[in-house]
């Protein structure tokens, strides 16, 4: 039940208050966790003495890969790399728009080396690659909706790589600052839906960034603490269908009740690691 059809072509609405909605086919990168593993702990959902199952991420990745497929998403690979384990959070690896490739600038050491990797790929790909001067984690914290760019601060990206995008990619970027550490990426608190909704945690954000987030967004989605906590707001939307994590079942509820088409899939593996759909999705836009 995929393609291009909008919602009223597939699932007659209910009632005449769900509005219809449009898939358009994305393109993205993602890269296989072949080397994935905990083995430090920068973010709160780390703990290096839990096992991991290197073997299992690849199997739930696959799913994710699939079901892009499935929706007819153009999905390209970026090669991992032994000893960088969280490689397979491509979302992290850069921000991409007219085709011109905003480099990452990892806070911490054990990323530092992906933010070069990944820049190697876009460069070899026909991007416009600009290295970036200030840290920043790419679509982690970055997240495009119609013209804007919503970016988050606190943990990661520094509030100057705000004022760099903005330069670089000509588009008002509004800063919303992160204050609790399990969602250290803006990606972990909030999903965007399409290019004139999104959902989020409001709990997630200091009251400035609130009152910013109401007033552009006073019919978005709020999702509970409990769906937040499997990272349910890390999910990718192609306008009508959003891959969601299968276990965020109020959220669930609400994009169908709104119209969309949720899917769930299981990245519980790659949850060890503070990441979801979302995380592991970087969407190139030429
Ligand atoms: N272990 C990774 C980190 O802490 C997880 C990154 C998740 N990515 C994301 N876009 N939220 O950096």
């Amino acid at each position: 039940n995929t393609g291009w059809m909008t919602a009223t072509d597939q699932h007659p609405a209910q009632d005449s208050t769900t509005p219809t909605r449009t898939a358009t086919k994305r393109t993205v990168l993602m890269c296989r966790p072949s080397f994935f593993t905990v083995v430090y702990r920068i973010n709160p959902w780390m703990d290096p003495e839990l096992p991991t199952d290197t073997a299992l991420a690849v199997r739930q990745w696959e799913t994710l890969y699939q079901a892009y497929l499935d929706l007819g998403f153009d999905v390209e690979l970026v090669d991992p790399i032994d000893g960088l384990p969280d490689m397979v959070y491509a979302a992290n690896g850069g921000f991409v728009i007219d085709n011109i490739a905003y480099g990452a600038r990892f806070t911490h050491t054990q990323r530092q080396p992906e933010g070069p990797a990944y820049m190697d790929w876009f460069g070899a790909n026909g991007f416009d690659v600009r290295v970036p001067v200030e840290v920043n984690e790419g679509e982690g914290d970055f997240l495009l909706v119609g013209g804007v760019i919503l970016a988050g601060t606190g943990f990661r990206s520094a509030s100057d790589s705000h004022r760099e995008l903005a330069e670089i990619s000509g588009r008002e970027v509004v800063s919303l600052h992160l204050v609790n550490p399990s969602f250290y990426h803006l990606d972990t608190a909030i999903a965007i839906l399409d290019d004139s909704n999104i959902a989020y945690l409001p709990s997630a954000f200091d009251e400035p960034s609130l009152d910013i987030l109401r007033a552009r967004f006073p019919n978005a989605i709020i999702v509970t603490e409990e769906d937040a906590a499997v990272l349910g707001l890390n999910s990718f939307s192609d306008g009508y269908n959003v891959v969601i994590a299968a276990r965020a079942k109020d959220f669930e509820r609400q994009l169908r009740e709104r119209g969309y088409n949720p899917i769930g899939v299981d990245l519980s593996e790659l949850l060890l690691g503070g990441g979801g759909v979302k995380c592991c999705t970087l969407e190139l836009r030429r």
